[in-house]
């Protein structure tokens, strides 16, 4: 029996450390240290050890034009959206992890995916009993007689369980709790993971299967989580939303057979995750015309664009009392960025007007091309007067007022003109593209544009 011994790893680097530090004084990553329990002889070490020593013995150096090419064709899934993510789908061999806060719908999705899988695929449960994924599979209507589900917690179990069916897809849900009886380590603990992944990576390269690993990440964190697998895998895929509503987004964050730069859209539905293509259509369904505070902004996520409604709404305070500012899809640092150019640049006060800000639908916008719409809300909320309903804005807004260019102009303009807006408000110096029916507005800073948009 080796004995167990307490140490800290850094999950950004995984260096191991003796004591506890707030930084990692390897990669000098903060916060990333957590507490681990190994062995006397560290599996980490010992796996990467071997592995170098085979390398040298068996692989030849060769030029790089000599190297035959590889067939990394990609298989469809059969969820469309997941294959756009994917580039096409995923390849035999290949490890993929698909990371998400819990509850937020990865067991649904990885379920349907192993439905519509054309060859045979094995669902492994380590979280829940079969009986509790059945219903849910009747739920969702998952019954195919080549979708095997097997519940199982142990990396020799389910080794052996795919040894057995043979499958070319393989879904194990989820990383942090099956185990490797050999690694003295509790399941979920960062060499338990890491262990695991890494036989599995074996796996799937010795057998050419594609095997996907669900991973949980924290709001803030990613404790013995999907971070430290990043650089063990293939893909990796974040699945996000915000668990009260009902949109979900995809995204590669890593991908070795393809690009990272496709949105996959998912709405929550009672039959599982359904893929929404038209996201534009689904986010503006339930928009008031005429309302103060309203504007659309045709955002860009990855390649896709996205027609947004941010909302702002103000409400006097009494003197003395401070008011609050509420952000909701919006950084709140940029919020007040947006508000204090407001005040100065377009002379509009907000010093005794508490503001609430929101994006709906539970978009989160990141994108600076934001900044001109979230502002027209602002003082259209202020002052209470809608804006054109049949508009929408783009620009980046800077600390003097001035309307900057933003990235994708034209996909932007187009997808607002393909539902139906027939004024696109841009920076002053944008080129616009040729457009059927919709004018194009420009304005060089805040105060122009709260000009046109009334
Ligand atoms: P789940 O896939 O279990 O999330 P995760 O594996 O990421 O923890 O499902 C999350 C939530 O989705 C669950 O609380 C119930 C809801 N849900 C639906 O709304 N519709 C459905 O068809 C299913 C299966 C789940
Ligand atoms: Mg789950």
């Amino acid at each position: 029996m080796p004995r167990l011994r307490t140490v800290y790893i850094c999950s950004a680097c995984m260096a191991q450390h003796p004591k506890w530090n707030g930084q990692c004084t390897t990669c000098s990553a903060w916060n990333t240290l957590v507490e681990d329990v190994v062995g006397g002889d560290s599996p980490v070490v010992s796996k990467t050890v071997a592995v170098s020593r085979s390398l040298n013995s068996a692989s030849q150096p060769l030029p790089i034009g000599d190297i035959a090419h590889t067939s990394a064709a990609a298989t469809p899934t059969g969820i469309s959206e997941f294959d756009r993510v994917l580039d096409g789908g995923l390849v035999p061999g290949s490890v993929t992890l698909v990371s998400g806060e819990p509850g937020i719908g990865k067991s649904t999705l990885l379920l349907q995916i192993v439905g519509a899988w054309s060859g045979v695929a094995l669902y492994v449960s380590a979280e829940e009993s079969a009986q509790q994924v059945r219903l849910r599979a009747d739920r969702i209507g998952v019954n195919g007689s080549s979708t095997l589900l097997v519940s199982a917690m142990s990396l020799g179990d389910i080794v052996a369980a795919i040894d057995k069916v043979k499958p070319t897809l393989v879904v194990i849900d989820s990383v942090q709790t099956i185990a490797d009886e050999t690694v003295e380590s509790a399941p979920g603990s960062v060499t338990q993971v890491r262990e695991c992944a890494f036989r599995l990576v074996q796996e799937a390269k010795a057998r050419n299967v594609a095997i996907i690993l669900v991973g949980h990440v924290t709001k803030d964190g990613n404790i013995a989580g999907p971070r430290l697998l990043e650089h063990v895998v293939d893909t990796v895929i974040s699945f996000e939303g915000d668990r009260l509503h009902s949109l979900r987004m995809v995204r590669a964050v890593k991908h070795r057979f393809g690009t990272t730069n496709e949105l996959g859209l998912f709405e929550m539905t009672e039959q599982g995750l359904l893929g929404v293509p038209d996201a534009s259509n689904m986010l503006l369904a339930d928009r008031q015309h005429g309302v103060a505070g309203s504007v659309v902004v045709p955002t860009i996520d990855g390649q896709r664009p996205l027609l947004v409604e941010v909302q702002a709404l103000t409400t006097r305070v009494t003197t003395g009392v401070t008011p609050r500012r509420s952000a909701q899809g919006v950084e709140s640092s940029r919020l007040a960025m947006l508000l204090a150019v407001l005040e100065r640049r377009a002379g509009i006060p907000f010093a005794s007007l508490e503001v609430y800000a929101s994006v709906v639908g539970g978009v989160r916008l990141n994108d600076p091309g934001s900044d001109l719409a979230m502002c027209l809300a602002l003082a259209s909320a202020a002052l209470d007067k809608p804006v054109h309903a049949d508009m929408v804005a783009l620009g980046e807004v800077g600390l003097g007022g001035e309307i900057r260019h933003v990235t994708h102009l034209e996909r932007r303009i187009i997808e607002a003109e393909r539902m139906g807006f027939n004024r696109v408000l841009i920076p002053a110096n944008s080129k616009a593209p040729e457009l059927q029916r919709a004018s194009v507005l420009r304005a060089a800073t805040i105060s122009e544009a709260i000009t046109l948009a009334f």
